[in-house]
């Protein structure tokens, strides 16, 4: 299956390169291993080839999803070589000299199945999480059409740690940052409470701020009376599923609660942090999980026992032009690794299109992928 002959290896036994693999389209189609995925896994895992999954996909806990996919794909995946869209979002319960700690902060959760999204958020240390479905049921008027009245044994909700009381704003329920962990699921629901709470006088929901509009203040006043902060954990307007046409994923919803901003506002910029590929940020932080993968697999337990050989080249598996392949392109490594983006044809991007970022090379599926970085190694 695989040329052989020695890779290039370091010194110290470990490569001196090692991959990045996107999910969703390189490996699975939703839950389905895609063709050669496990074989390419279990070659790189056998030969102890460093390597890590860096997906923009999320909505259970790191442990969860490792599990289920080590299970799938057939090799030994642990949260050392796992980073998912809101894995980075875990840095923001503790804070940091210049980022507040969220920890004790009430907070506005939603994506993903049900409860899952709350849990992810509570395992991650955050101790005030409240969910869409929690408002809607405490508030049903907040939003006359939601679908999530119908499936509360779906969704799941608990009551509010404190009321909505518009009238009696101080002892209302005041939410302090809104997160969206993963795809909302009511987006109609999610739309019209983040509308409600980034027009809110302090985060107060059921309040409107008399600073709205007010041309005699920044960005014409909208944001500027203590609203929450608003964090999507990836900007995917599309991705691959188990459809045959990409499906729009939560950078569809990001450009639905724009496109209302906008309206609503008449072109007020929307203050939000968005994380995830293609942002430098995010490569950084994979970078640095996948230094620790390696300096553990050479250690062993875990400890770095030795100096372990610097990191030269890191190969990003992807099938979005727009995520995978521009994030690879545009990072600088702090390191100076060098990540070289090699694009599949099992997921967003279809063979034939030009893709508006380019990758180094296009192959057909993930098997190809790693058998061509092989040859590239020598
Ligand atoms: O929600 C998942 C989607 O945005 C893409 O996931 O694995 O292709 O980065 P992935
Ligand atoms: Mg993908």
């Amino acid at each position: 299956q695989f040329r052989n002959g020695s890779t290039a290896v370091a010194v110290d036994g470990m490569p001196s390169f090692a991959f990045a693999f996107d999910i969703d389209g390189v490996l699975l189609r939703s839950s389905a291993p895609l063709p050669g995925a496990s074989t390419a896994l279990e070659y790189l895992h056998n030969n102890s080839i460093p390597f890590i999954l860096l997906t923009n996909g999320g909505g259970k806990h790191e442990s969860t999803r490792v599990a289920e996919l080590s299970k799938k794909l057939g090799v030994p995946l642990t949260e050392e070589n796992f980073v998912q869209s809101h894995t980075p979002f875990k840095q923001l319960v503790e804070g940091s000299e210049t980022v507040e700690s969220l920890k004790d902060k009430t907070i506005l959760v939603t994506g993903g199945d049900g409860e899952k999204c709350r849990k992810v958020a509570e395992m991650y240390g955050f101790t005030n999480v409240v969910t869409p479905t929690d408002i809607m049921m405490a508030y049903p008027s907040i939003w006359p059409f939601s679908l999530a009245v119908d499936f509360t044994a779906v969704q799941g909700h608990r009551p509010l740690p404190t009321n909505v009381d518009h009238m009696n704003p101080s002892k209302s329920l005041k939410i302090d940052a809104i997160f969206v962990f993963n795809d909302p699921r009511d987006w109609a629901l999610d739309l019209q409470i983040i509308l409600d709470l980034l027009l809110s006088k302090g985060g107060v929901l059921g309040t409107v701020s008399e600073k709205n509009g007010d041309p005699s203040l920044p960005n014409n006043g909208w944001q500027q009376d203590g609203q929450p902060k608003l964090f999507f954990s990836n900007p995917d307007l599309f991705w691959a599923t188990s459809h045959h046409m990409p499906r729009l994923g939560q950078g569809g919803f990001q450009a639905s609660l724009r496109g209302i901003w906008d309206e609503t506002t008449g072109g007020a910029v929307l203050e939000r942090t968005v994380i995830g590929k293609p942002y430098p940020e995010t490569y950084k932080y994979a970078e640095r999980v996948l230094n620790k993968h390696r300096a553990q697999m050479l250690g062993g337990n875990g400890e770095v026992k030795k100096k372990v050989s610097r990191l030269e080249r890191v190969f990003m598996v992807g099938d979005n032009p727009e995520s995978d392949i521009r994030g690879a392109n545009e990072f600088e490594s702090p390191h100076g690794t060098e990540w070289t983006s090699v694009l599949v044809k099992t997921g967003v991007y279809h063979d034939g299109r030009h893709p508006k970022y380019a990758p180094k090379v296009i192959v057909n599926d993930v098997l190809e992928a790693v058998k061509w970085a092989l040859r590239e190694e020598g």
